[in-house]
C-alpha cells in the first residue's frame, strides 16, 4: 500500500486530478536540491569534479540495478528519440538485412531505420485486442537483423511479452531493440529482455526532461560500430555517448531513483495498476471502453466520441487528460490518489451520455 500523506511530503506541487503521467510526470521536490547540488559542484569547476564522479557512478548503479542489467551496461543520452537513432546507426547492416517494427507504433522506435540507406523495413500491422507479441514473432523471417518497439504502447498502454520475443529474436540471430519511454519505472528488471532497452527520464522515472537512460546487453556490443564518434567511443567501442552527458538530468534521475527505491518499485507498480483497473472497470460501465483488453500498465486509452471536446471538458473539471489517435488517455500514477479517481469517475459519469462510441453528441 502507498501511503498517501508520505507521497504528498516528496510531491508538495503534486496537481490534483492530474492523469497525464504519459506525457510528462511530476517531479518530487528532491530533484530541487540535486540539480541545485550539481550547480554548486561546476561553481568549483575542476575541483568539485569527485562530486561528479560520485553522482555518475551512483545513477548507473542505481538505475543499472532497477533495469535488470550490469552498471558497465548503462549509459545517459539525451533522449530516447536520440539513443534509438544512434542505436540504428550503429548496427553493421549488410544489403537485404530487414528490421522489423509496428506500423501503429510511436515514430520513435519506427522511423529511424528508414533512414538506412539499403535496409528494408517491415511494418506489422495490428489490430485493436490483437496479441502484438505473436505478430511479431510470426513477421521474423530469416532476413530481419532487428526488431525495434515500444515495450509499452504510448497510445492503447498495450504491453509486450518481451521475455518472449527475446527469445524467438535470439533464435533468429536478431536484435531486440525496446523503447521503454512508456514502462520504465513501472517494470523492474525489463532490460533484462532486451539487446537495447532506453528509458525517458521524464516520463515514469519522475525526473523532468534531459536525458535517456540506455542498457545494451552483449549481443548488441559485440556487433556495435557507432556511427557517431567521439573521444569517449573512440574505435573500437562499442559505446553509443560520444561526450559528457546531462549532468543536471543525471542529477535528477538519481534523486527520483532514490524517491522511487525508497517507496518501493512493486507498491508503485501495484498502487498504479490499480488506479488503471478501477478506470478501466468504470469508464467501461460508462460505455466507455478501453482500448487494451486488460489495464497492465500506467496507460488506459478509452474509446469515445469526440475525444477533444471530451479532454476540454474535464478540464474545465480540473482534470487533465490528453488525446491520443483520437481516444482519450488516461495515465495516472504514483502521485495520482483514489480521491482523483472518485473526480474522474464522477465527470466521466456526467460526461459520458454526450461521447460514447456510438451515438455520442456533444
Ligand atoms: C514511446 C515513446 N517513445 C519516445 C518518446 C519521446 O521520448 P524522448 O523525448 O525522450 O525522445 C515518447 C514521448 O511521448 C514516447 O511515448
Amino acid at each position: 500500500m502507498i501511503d498517501e500523506r508520505a507521497i504528498a511530503d516528496h510531491f508538495p506541487h503534486r496537481p490534483r486530478g492530474y492523469f497525464d503521467h504519459a506525457a510528462v510526470s511530476t517531479v518530487p521536490v528532491e530533484v530541487e536540491s540535486a540539480v541545485a547540488g550539481v550547480a554548486r559542484a561546476l561553481g568549483r569547476g575542476t575541483r568539485g569534479s569527485s562530486d561528479w564522479h560520485e553522482l555518475t557512478d551512483d545513477v548507473s548503479v542505481l538505475l543499472a540495478d532497477e533495469l535488470g542489467v550490469a552498471a558497465t551496461a548503462v549509459s545517459v543520452l539525451a533522449n530516447t528519440g536520440t539513443a534509438i537513432n544512434s542505436v540504428a546507426r550503429a548496427i553493421p547492416f549488410v544489403g537485404g538485412d530487414e528490421v522489423i517494427v509496428l506500423a501503429d507504433d510511436f515514430p520513435s522506435p519506427r522511423m529511424p531505420w528508414h533512414t538506412i540507406p539499403g535496409l528494408s523495413v517491415q511494418e506489422v500491422a495490428t489490430t485493436a485486442h490483437a496479441d502484438r507479441t505473436t505478430a511479431l514473432i510470426a513477421a521474423i523471417s530469416p532476413g530481419t537483423r532487428a526488431v525495434s518497439v515500444t515495450h509499452v504502447h504510448a497510445t492503447t498502454g498495450d504491453v509486450l511479452d518481451l521475455a518472449r520475443l527475446h527469445d524467438a529474436c535470439v533464435s533468429a540471430d536478431a536484435l531486440l531493440i525496446v523503447d521503454g519511454a512508456q514502462a520504465a519505472g513501472l517494470f523492474p528488471g525489463a532490460a533484462r529482455h532486451a539487446d537495447v532497452y532506453v528509458a525517458a527520464s521524464y516520463k515514469w522515472l519522475l525526473a523532468g526532461f534531459g536525458a535517456a537512460v540506455v542498457a545494451t546487453g552483449e549481443r548488441f556490443d559485440d556487433r556495435a560500430v557507432p556511427g557517431l564518434i567521439g573521444y569517449m567511443n573512440e574505435p573500437p567501442s562499442p559505446r553509443l555517448a560520444v561526450g559528457h552527458s546531462n549532468l543536471f538530468g543525471m542529477a535528477a534521475l538519481q534523486a527520483a531513483a532514490r524517491v522511487r527505491q525508497g517507496i518501493g518499485l512493486e507498491a508503485i507498480r501495484a498502487h498504479t495498476l490499480s488506479l488503471t483497473r478501477r478506470i478501466a472497470d468504470g469508464a467501461a460501465d460508462l460505455g466507455l471502453p478501453p482500448a487494451a483488453a486488460e489495464p497492465a500498465s500506467g496507460i488506459v486509452s478509452l474509446t469515445v466520441a469526440d475525444a477533444p471536446t471530451l479532454t476540454d471538458r474535464l478540464k474545465d473539471r480540473g482534470i487533465t487528460t490528453t488525446v491520443r489517435d483520437g481516444a482519450l488517455r488516461v495515465s495516472p500514477y504514483l502521485t495520482t490518489t483514489h480521491d482523483d479517481v472518485d473526480l474522474l469517475l464522477s465527470a466521466l459519469t456526467e460526461l459520458a451520455p454526450a461521447h460514447h462510441p456510438h451515438g455520442g453528441h456533444s
